[in-house]
């Protein structure tokens, strides 16, 4: 198993915020009054417990409108990542059954091969906690290829 850490500024990356200029801070550390001073927010925590100051200076949308742009890329994303657990399960299960067969070791490597690489995927995107947002794209592709590769683990393990 590989364990991805902290992959947030490598999905960003492919974003089209990040395409756009539009840098962590801007969203994680809105500008926000002290009295009479502004300053930058140190909490850096989630933008959706002050929508309006992390995405209302660059985003003149309703603050509904906003948060469902974020919740359905969300969704989705949650969707794709479920559907790669599943796969991943089933590939896992099929290599112990196949290990119970008394299958020899090195015929499994190919399959246990194919699940590191499906695991390694889903983990990028699983651990990269923005659900998606940060690059839905990227995020959409990178499952696909997880499912496709863990199906290819349990065929082979079958
Ligand atoms: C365009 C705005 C935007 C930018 C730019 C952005 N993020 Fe985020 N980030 C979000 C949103 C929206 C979420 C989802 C928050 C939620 O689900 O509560 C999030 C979630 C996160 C979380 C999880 C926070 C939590 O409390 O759950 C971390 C950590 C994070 N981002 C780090 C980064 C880093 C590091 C960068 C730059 C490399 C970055 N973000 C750039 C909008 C942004
Ligand atoms: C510093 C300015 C800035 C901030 C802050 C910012 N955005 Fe953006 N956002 C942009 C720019 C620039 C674009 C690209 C617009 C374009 O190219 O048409 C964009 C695009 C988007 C898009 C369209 C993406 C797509 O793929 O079609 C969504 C949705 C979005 N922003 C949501 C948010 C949310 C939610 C937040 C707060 C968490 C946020 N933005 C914060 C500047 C910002």
């Amino acid at each position: 198993m590989l364990k991805m850490q902290h992959p947030e500024f490598e999905v960003w990356g492919t974003g089209l915020h990040a395409r756009s200029g539009v840098a962590c801070a801007d969203c994680h550390m809105p500008y926000v009054r002290s009295g009479s001073v502004k300053v930058s927010d140190h909490w850096v925590r989630s933008p959706l417990v002050n929508i309006r100051a992390a995405c209302g200076a660059c985003h003149p949308w309703p603050e509904e409108e906003m948060r469902s742009r974020v919740t359905e890329i969300q969704g989705k994303t949650a969707e794709l990542l479920r559907a790669a657990e599943a796969a991943l399960l089933s590939a896992t299960e099929a290599l112990a059954a196949a290990k119970g067969r008394g299958a020899a070791e090195a015929a499994l490597d190919e399959a246990r091969g194919l699940i590191r690489r499906a695991q390694m995927r889903w983990d990028l995107i699983f651990s990269e906690n923005s659900t998606g947002f940060h690059g839905p794209q990227e995020a959409a592709r990178v499952l696909a290829g997880a499912i496709d590769l863990a199906r290819q683990a349990e065929i082979k393990a079958r």
